[in-house]
């Protein structure tokens, strides 16, 4: 399996570049990025690690890799300034969002390309890449929550001292301010979290807010996160490469999967080479799905205003 990475010379880029490395799994990854210095010189710095890692071809170029890339995935973007939310990102990231897409569609994709997009806001600019690119809409994915999955249950992990491994918790939604924790479903090592030792129901809403809050906490430490973001790329792109069918909280674009339409955000999703094979609406609080169609309405008035500056594809 071949991977582009649009944006593979920047910090989430080449993070998602070493964790691809790391597991093993593609064959070929290729950094692509405005600045080709900088995916030039990602890519030698994974390549000189290659030797004690796994047998791959890694290279650095233009869109002449797209059109036999199985998965393009989509980093560039600006980063958020620590007190920015990434709806406020939106405005600077389309434009170029839509720059780039215009160019993979340019240079031509597989008919059973999946694309991944990362750049933020990534529920919007998922919307866009499913509406722009001549792909079906469940070879669009967005990275969603499962990054804000994995922090939230580490976070979880952390606190209570548990190996972070077996903390099961999912956020659902928007990947932003209006995020959903499903507390409905979480549980350690197969125990339901609010019975585990040392939980309480304040600890709830401050691993919640902390979780929230972990993009910019990040931000303002090191200028952005890289790491937990490569995982959680690679996570996905496992799912696809493997055909293994995981349920992750990936952003697509929605068809009624609890109620919600025409408007991209996180659901358990089945990801497979195939894409979104499937979604599963699995019974929430009423308060869970409350908050999904929060997501879904916040998501749905800046999607309108972004489409009302540039039009529909
Ligand atoms: C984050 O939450 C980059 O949106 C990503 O850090």
């Amino acid at each position: 399996m071949k991977v582009s990475i649009i944006g593979g010379g920047g910090l989430v880029g080449s993070c998602a570049a070493y964790a691809l490395q790391c597991g093993g799994i593609v064959k070929e990854i290729a950094l692509i990025d405005v600045n080709q210095d900088a995916a030039g010189g990602q890519a030698l710095d994974l390549l000189h690690g290659a030797p004690s890692v796994a047998d791959q071809v890694i290279s650095a170029g233009g869109y002449e890799h797209v059109p036999n890339s199985d998965v393009i995935c989509i980093t560039a973007g600006s980063r958020r300034k620590p007190d920015e939310s990434r709806l406020d990102l939106i405005n600077r990231n389309t434009d170029v969002f839509l720059r780039i897409l215009a160019d993979v569609k340019n240079a031509g994709l597989k008919k059973d390309a999946i694309v991944l997009v990362v750049s933020n806001p990534v529920d919007i600019l998922t919307y866009l890449a499913a509406d722009r690119l001549d792909l079906p809409a469940t070879q669009v994915i967005g990275l969603g929550t499962q990054l804000d999955t994995i922090r939230f249950r580490s976070l979880i992990a952390q606190h209570l001292k548990a190996p972070p491994t077996q903390v099961s918790a999912v956020i659902l939604g928007e990947h932003g301010d209006s995020m959903v924790p499903i507390w409905s479903s979480a549980s350690i090592a197969g125990l339901p979290l609010d019975k585990y030792p040392g939980w309480t129901p304040h600890l709830a809403g401050e691993l919640f807010q902390r979780t929230k809050g972990s993009g910019a906490e990040v931000i303002s430490k090191k200028g952005g996160a890289g790491f937990a973001v490569g995982i959680a790329i690679r996570d996905v792109i496992e799912s696809i490469a493997l055909d293994r069918g995981k349920i992750l909280p990936v952003s697509s674009v929605q068809n009624g999967c609890y109620g919600i339409r025409d408007v991209a955000l996180s659901v358990p999703t089945v990801v497979g080479r195939a894409g979104v094979v499937a979604r599963h609406e699995i019974d929430l609080w009423p308060k869970e799905i409350q908050g999904l169609r929060k997501s879904s309405s916040v998501l749905r008035q800046t999607l309108e205003k972004v489409l009302g500056r540039i039009g529909r594809g």
